[in-house]
């Protein structure tokens, strides 16, 4: 299979795994109301300006668009890979605020047209991209002069002295560390980010480290996939609430460690 043949069919599956996660996605939010911290923790860190234009990249169901909306009065555009995830975010969209649509984000001109945005937003969808190289240049391509791109990324579990607790916990389960949690990692973001954008900067959202939390946004089907691939959702989630049981001796030393990235088209001011 070649290249360009196997990125598509890796999107073909996380639009899939996505369209399947969506009552578990719903339910998640509202018990823990994380997506849309994580999406104001995003803007609050680059200080983004109220009332101005968002193209949010992996919208799922509209949390960050409808977020950044109530708080900020930002106009939102959210694009999706996945048509359930759009087709449930439609009650949360209002006319010309918010405005949700299927699409791929690697092929954002296509979405979007001749528009350009403030600030184009990821809010824990990058690391899903096969091509991050691609979307990050379609994401500049859609962005004005002093505009911002920033994402936020899959979560590390960090123990004293920097311990991979994910390493910790597989071990302890006596499961193989799957090889990839993440379809593409931080640097080549970064790396991405960097060959297009200046004032480029990292940040870090340390949380404590709560068992209970990472039970149900690892059983999340489409985040159950990442360490578990290969598996029915069933067989899944039940190693997903045995591994993380495994750290419950880790609550007090542990962390979550959400990153974030952020980079600036070069130019004046954002508006
Ligand atoms: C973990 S969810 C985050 C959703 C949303 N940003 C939020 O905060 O609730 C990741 C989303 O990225 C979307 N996604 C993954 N790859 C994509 C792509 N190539 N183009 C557009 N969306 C994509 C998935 O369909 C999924 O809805």
């Amino acid at each position: 299979m070649g290249t360009e043949d196997f990125k598509n069919k890796v999107k073909r599956n996380v639009a899939e795994n996505f369209d399947q996660s969506i009552r578990m996605y719903q339910e998640f939010e509202e018990k823990h109301g994380f997506f849309k911290a994580l999406a104001l923790k995003m803007a609050e860190t680059i200080d983004i300006e109220a009332r101005t234009s968002v193209l949010d990249v992996g919208c799922g169901y509209g949390i960050s668009a409808r977020a950044l909306n109530d708080r900020f009065g930002c106009s939102v555009l959210g694009v999706d890979l996945s048509p359930k995830m759009i087709a449930a975010g439609h009650s949360l969209s209002d006319g010309d605020d918010i405005r949700l649509l299927v699409g791929d984000g690697e092929n954002l001109s296509h979405v979007v047209g001749d528009r350009r945005f403030d600030y184009v937003l990821y809010n824990a969808s990058i690391f899903i991209f096969p091509d991050v190289s691609k979307t990050i240049a379609e994401s500049y391509k859609c962005l004005r002069t002093g505009g911002k791109i920033a994402f936020s990324f899959y979560p590390q579990l960090v123990g004293e002295g920097n311990e991979d607790l994910f390493a910790v916990a597989f071990r302890r389960l006596g499961a193989p560390l799957p090889r990839f949690r993440v379809i593409s990692d931080y640097s080549k973001a970064s790396d991405a980010l960097e060959h297009h954008c200046t004032n480029i900067c990292h940040h870090r959202w340390v949380r404590p480290l709560d068992t209970r939390f990472l039970q149900d946004f690892f059983c999340i089907p489409a985040q159950s996939a990442s360490l578990f691939p290969n598996r029915e959702y069933g067989a899944r989630s039940d190693l997903v609430r045995s591994l993380f049981a495994t750290l419950s001796d880790m609550t007090d030393k542990g962390r979550i460690v959400w990153r974030m990235a952020e980079g600036t088209k070069s130019g004046s001011s954002v508006r």
